[in-house]
């Protein structure tokens, strides 16, 4: 696509609405209660929205990709701009349960919503609703729901309120590449392709809103968020909420791309992304059981494809037997990706006794393994790793001592990356960067860190992920390892993200 703007970012941070108002869901905000400069910086994005162009906004998760929902002609440029499939639906973003209302078949909320409407609006939460004619079918990809969320951001629900009308927005990055958190990230992926980026700051969540289609017997989390399976859970008539893939699949599901991430490549950086998978309540036997089946599983793939393949090349035009191949080789591939490590490997994992120690010792092989085959290809490229162990573990591996280390450390191996995001403060007097305060991207040994927040609190995590895959992709690395945390609380959003940012992944 070529240059069509020449992007305006507009700063507008410190915008505060009331909580009591934020806290009437019934009802939009009105213009008047910003100063005079907020108010002229929002209304020129909605004469922008009014016009129908598209304006990239912050909300509590990513940015977002804004424009008028309800505009047939408006949405196809939203998927231009990101070269986005227009099959894969977008949510329709909105400041007001009254604007909800109008957008329903019949005007009613269904009841089963109710409940988890009043605990979890405005925030994080998108739910599936059925579909009026008032929403174009461009918007839903010719669903006959659609995705609904009420954000929580101040900016983003000011600017639905002023423009009087919905925004369908996606995350507002290039397709295919991580979701972005900070507004350079958005000018980094569509500078030139859109005419205005609202410069809201770091977004506080940094991971997707949770897709929840209540519609379904039992509810189901179609995508992991910060509204995460446990809270959820524990709302009226959402006892039974089932987590997808996770606790069920569903064929019809997967075919349309209406389940998150599920069909099209997602969250990738240039670099190939190693995710090490701890298993932390893997032992001795089930892990003979899982390499056994693993092993068995490819070897009858193998099998099956070949002749599969051999059969197709005699009988064209079957489709049964096309279906049978694809999903074979769909299979196979997932087991390619999914790579157990060698007994010989795990023995010597698993004398370790943290799950620190036990991925550190993972990434250390991988890396020398990498090292080799670079070193042969003369590559001049580094290894990033993106650790989420604990602060202390980390710490002390860096011979980093003091929480508010001020002095050159004494390790003489540590040196800064050279290379640096906004949000990134660096004290001259040290060799470390400091990222948003307290978290760090260094350079170590010749290769990449970046700690992403501990494991303990995977909230912290979240909010980083997109933002040191970005960043340690900028740095001339080759590939990034990611240590995997827990699939509970955010850690199911999280690995949910990662793994399918992952062209390797090492479970033990
Ligand atoms: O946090 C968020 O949700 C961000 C911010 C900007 O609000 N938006 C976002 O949009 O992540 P997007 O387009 O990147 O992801 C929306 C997902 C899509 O992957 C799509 O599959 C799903 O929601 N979706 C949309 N309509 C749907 C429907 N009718 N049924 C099931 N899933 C749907
Ligand atoms: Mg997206």
């Amino acid at each position: 696509m070529s240059k069509m703007f020449e992007t305006e970012c507009d700063k507008l941070e410190h915008l505060v609405i009331p909580s009591e108002m934020m806290a009437n869901i019934e009802d939009d905000i009105p213009i008047n209660i910003f100063s005079k400069d907020i108010q002229s910086k929002l209304e020129k994005a909605a004469k922008l929205l009014k016009n129908g162009e598209v304006v990239a906004i912050p909300t509590e998760t990513v940015y977002g990709l804004a424009g008028n929902a309800l505009d047939k002609n408006v949405v196809p440029k939203i998927f231009k701009a990101k070269n986005r499939p227009s099959d894969n639906p977008l949510i329709v973003h909105i400041s007001s349960l009254k604007m909800l209302k109008q957008l329903l078949p019949d005007g009613r909320i269904p009841e089963k919503y109710i409940p988890v409407i009043h605990k979890y609006w405005p925030g994080p939460l998108t739910i599936i609703l059925p579909k009026s004619s008032k929403v174009p079918d461009v918007v839903t990809a010719g669903q006959g729901t659609m995705a609904v969320r009420f954000p929580n951001h101040p900016i983003a629900r000011a600017l639905i309120s002023l423009c009087g009308f919905p925004l369908a927005a996606p995350s507002a990055n290039s397709s295919g590449k991580p979701s972005p958190t900070l507004a350079s990230h958005v000018y980094n992926d569509l500078s030139g392709k859109i005419p205005l980026i609202i410069d809201g700051g770091s977004c506080n969540l940094g991971v997707e809103s949770t897709v929840l289609d209540g519609l379904r017997t039992p509810p189901a989390i179609l995508r992991p968020g910060s509204v995460t399976y446990e809270k959820l859970k524990k709302v009226k008539g959402m006892e039974t909420v089932q987590v997808y893939r996770r606790d069920f699949v569903d064929k019809k599901l997967e075919q349309v791309p209406t389940t998150p991430g599920m069909k099209y490549r997602h969250y990738s950086p240039d670099a190939a992304v190693v995710l090490i998978e701890s298993n932390i309540h893997s032992t001795e036997e089930s892990y003979k059981e899982k390499r056994k089946f693993y092993e068995n599983a490819l070897k009858e793939l193998e099998e099956t494809t070949t002749v599969t393949e051999k059969e197709n090349n005699t009988k064209t035009k079957d489709n049964d037997n096309n279906s049978n191949i694809k999903k074979a080789l769909k299979e196979k591939n997932r087991l390619l990706k999914e790579h157990v490590l060698s007994p010989e490997q795990y023995k010597e994992i698993s004398k370790l006794a943290t799950v620190a120690e036990k991925q550190n010792k993972i990434i250390e092989q991988e890396m020398e393994e990498l090292r080799k085959k670079e070193h042969n290809q003369e590559s001049n490229k580094k290894i990033g790793i993106l650790r989420s162990q604990s602060i202390k573990t980390w710490k002390k591996n860096h011979s980093i001592e003091d929480e508010n280390e001020e002095e050159t450390p004494s390790s003489k191996k540590l040196k800064i990356s050279n290379e640096r995001s906004e949000s990134v403060k660096s004290s001259p007097s040290t060799n470390l960067i400091f990222i948003n305060g307290n978290q760090q991207c260094i350079e170590w040994e010749g290769h990449i860190e970046y700690f992403m927040g501990d494991r303990e609190n995977p909230a912290d995590i979240a909010r980083e992920l997109f933002k040191a895959l970005r960043f340690v992709d900028k740095l001339n690395v080759s590939t990034i390892f990611v240590e995997g945390i827990e699939d509970v609380d955010e850690g199911l959003a999280i690995m949910n993200r990662i793994r399918k940012a992952s062209s390797k992944i090492i479970k033990y």
